[in-house]
């Protein structure tokens, strides 16, 4: 008797301190909260640094400083807090002013069927409204994921659904007080082999790449094995995403308001939160050694050097450290002569962009080559994915953009190399340690 009376207690406690969700009509205030299941994330309204604005927003329960995670009202702050978060009777979430103007809502109109609507936050920090008894995300009415700002969470999608046409972007705050859609995004471009590239307005900043099974080209270490990671790549989606195995530790990744890249973890044994940046140095910079050539870091001098059978455009300008325009062939391509091409095998290199490339998952380097050879103008080719010894095709037919040599981690790329051009000529910056080439 006495263990029913404190059951039942309990799940009045719970169900009253630890709301995670809105049915229609009802709502929260300014100063009120929703909290996920497991307490780990918490909706409400706050004011990001010294902005006396108010925003709703999702942020870590337990977690201090405040890392929130999620913005609504980002561009339309409310002036007091007079702000509610309502779920309507269509089941839209609202957010009302003092004088119960919707300053914001989730969406217009659903072509779901919309039956007993309900919010919720869940612990994965998403927000999300589904019909009461649908607990399957692909029919979810509504989600924040959806709609991401400058954190990728755990289990968001960055990326295309090719069917409704949503682009997940991350996109930048304005200023560190001012959630507003900053300059700064991060976004999976679907030309050639999909990559994900970090822009400042409409210009490629920095290439964090494609996908090769294993990481990211732009960041071969992983910097904790507790996560996944993967590329859904098929005719709906395309995107990435990763998951950490290990509740007890959580990775973020962010954009912050000057446009840099961070990491932020947390583990059980900092306690702490410890911030990672993605930019290591001059050579993240997007396409910093011009066309055909590789930037490579010595200490904290960077340089560039050409593949082998190009010589810099303006060898005046290399001699100066201007290396932007890159590298040309040392002679121009003798295509009736291409079957006499070899390659050149580099290792440890950031692969070039793929934004043109052709691809083919299911055949293997040796075919691969062979398709390289038959087209002249094919400049390079590599293994799409590193895994189990290697697999898949990626070929290059254009430049070749944003290459970095690694101390560690890198990919085998083959490069082209015309039979005239390699026969007693001298080598203008090829990379020094030759030991690395191999004929193929
Ligand atoms: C918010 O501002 C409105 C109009 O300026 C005022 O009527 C209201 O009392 C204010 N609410 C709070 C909670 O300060
Ligand atoms: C609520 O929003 C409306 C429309 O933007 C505005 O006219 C009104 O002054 C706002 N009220 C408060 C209390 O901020
Ligand atoms: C706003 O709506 C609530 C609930 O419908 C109502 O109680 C309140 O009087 C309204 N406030 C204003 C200023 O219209
Ligand atoms: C809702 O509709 C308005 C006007 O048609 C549009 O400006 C707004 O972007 C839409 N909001 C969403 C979330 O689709
Ligand atoms: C982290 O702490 C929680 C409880 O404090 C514990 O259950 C969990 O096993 C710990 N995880 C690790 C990786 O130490
Ligand atoms: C962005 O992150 C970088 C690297 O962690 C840091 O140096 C910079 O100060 C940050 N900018 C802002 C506005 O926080
Ligand atoms: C570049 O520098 C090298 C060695 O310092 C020199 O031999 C060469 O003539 C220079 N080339 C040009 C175009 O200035
Ligand atoms: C990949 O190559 C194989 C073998 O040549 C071919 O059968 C397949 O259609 C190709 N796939 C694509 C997507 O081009
Ligand atoms: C070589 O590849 C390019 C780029 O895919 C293509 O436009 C061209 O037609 C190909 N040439 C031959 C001879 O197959």
């Amino acid at each position: 008797m006495l263990f029913i009376w404190l059951f039942l207690l309990l799940s009045y406690l719970r169900n009253s301190t630890s709301l995670d969700s809105l049915l229609p009509g009802q709502s929260i205030r300014d100063g009120e909260t929703l909290v996920s299941e497991e307490e780990t994330f918490e909706v409400g309204f706050f004011s990001p640094g010294t902005s006396t604005g108010r925003y709703l927003g999702i942020w870590y329960r337990n977690v201090s400083p405040l890392i929130v995670v999620w913005v609504a009202n980002r561009e339309t702050p409310l002036q007091n807090k007079s702000g509610v978060l309502k779920l309507d009777e269509r089941g839209v979430l609202v957010i009302l002013n003092g004088t119960n103007s919707t300053i914001w809502w989730s969406y217009n109109t659903s072509s779901k069927v919309i039956k007993n609507p309900i919010a919720q936050l869940l612990d994965s920090g998403n927000i999300v409204v589904r019909n009461e008894h649908d607990i399957n995300e692909d029919n979810f009415l509504w989600q924040s994921f959806d709609y991401p700002c400058d954190k990728l969470l755990p289990g968001m999608k960055i990326g295309w659904n090719l069917v409704t046409g949503l682009d997940r972007t991350i996109s930048s705050w304005k200023k560190e007080d001012d959630p507003a859609k900053g300059e700064y995004s991060l976004k999976l471009d679907l030309k050639g082999f999909p990559q994900l590239f970090g822009y400042k307005g409409n210009a490629i900043r920095f290439r964090v790449g494609s996908w090769n099974g294993q990481a990211l080209v732009g960041y071969p270490i992983r910097p904790l094995t507790e996560y996944v990671h993967e590329l859904v790549f098929n005719e709906k989606e395309v995107y990435y995403e990763y998951k950490t195995l290990d509740r007890s530790i959580f990775f973020i990744v962010t954009l912050n308001s000057s446009g840099i890249g961070n990491v932020l973890l947390w583990t059980n044994q900092t306690r702490g939160i410890q911030v990672f940046s993605l930019w290591s140095d001059l050579c993240e910079n997007y396409a910093m050694c011009g066309a055909n050539s590789i930037c490579s870091m010595d200490g904290n001098s960077q340089t560039c050097d050409c593949i082998k059978g190009y010589v810099p455009k303006f060898p005046e300008q290399w001699n100066v450290s201007k290396w932007y325009n890159g590298c040309v062939p040392r002679t121009t391509p003798d295509c009736r002569n291409s079957n006499t091409d070899g390659f050149l095998r580099y290792t440890d290199l950031k692969l070039p962009d793929t934004s043109s490339s052709w691809f083919n998952t299911t055949i293997n380097l040796e075919e691969c080559k062979k398709y390289c050879l038959k087209n002249c103008s094919c400049k390079a080719y590599a293994n799409l994915d590193i895994r189990n010894g290697g697999s898949g095709c990626l070929l290059w037919f254009d430049d070749l953009i944003d290459m970095r040599k690694f101390s560690i981690g890198g990919q085998d790329i083959y490069f082209r190399i015309q039979a005239s051009s390699v026969l007693g000529t001298q080598c203008f910056g090829c990379l020094t340690s030759v030991s690395l080439l191999l004929f193929v």
